[in-house]
């Protein structure tokens, strides 16, 4: 089983032919796409954590926003960083936050909708909202 998933990881990543005889077709990429965020994701029981920043990052953040939002060169917000996150939420009311409204309407991230991929880290998120955005 393992090195069947490494065969699929290995052929997911290689780098395009040289010569393409055919354009692939972007269903082609989805799948290598899907297969390797499926594999990414560690299954994370939400129920029992504390609804802190620290999670959020590890829960919502890390698996789905990292490889643009983290990093002091990355685009604004800077998630991995808890002062740069604030400045998209809005503790008095966090349902109204930038943070949340972008994610809600569809528009973050922008290859597919949390709620439909994450709805556990989706609500994770709106748990911690509601509780004023702790630290
Ligand atoms: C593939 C890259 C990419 C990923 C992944 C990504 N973002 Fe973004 N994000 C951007 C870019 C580019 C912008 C700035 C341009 C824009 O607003 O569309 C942005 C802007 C934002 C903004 C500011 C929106 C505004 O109106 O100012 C928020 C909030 C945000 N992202 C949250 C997230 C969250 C939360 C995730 C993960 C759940 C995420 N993004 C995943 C690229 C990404």
């Amino acid at each position: 089983m393992r090195i069947l998933l490494l065969l699929i990881l290995a052929a997911c990543t290689q780098a395009p032919p040289v010569y393409v005889s055919r354009i692939p077709a972007q269903s082609e990429y989805m799948a290598c796409h899907d297969i390797q965020t499926e594999l990414l994701i560690p299954q994370i029981d939400i129920s029992g954590l504390e609804k802190n920043y620290q999670n959020v990052k590890e829960v919502v953040f890390k698996n789905n926003c990292a490889s643009c939002h983290f990093g002091s060169d990355s685009y604004l917000p800077h998630l991995d960083d808890y002062n740069s996150l604030m400045t998209v939420v809005n503790v008095n009311d966090p349902l109204e936050s930038k943070l949340w409204l972008t994610l809600s309407e569809g528009k973050m991230p922008p290859s597919y909708t949390l709620d439909s991929r994450e709805p556990e880290a989706m609500a994770f998120l709106k748990a911690w909202l509601k509780e004023g955005a702790p630290l």
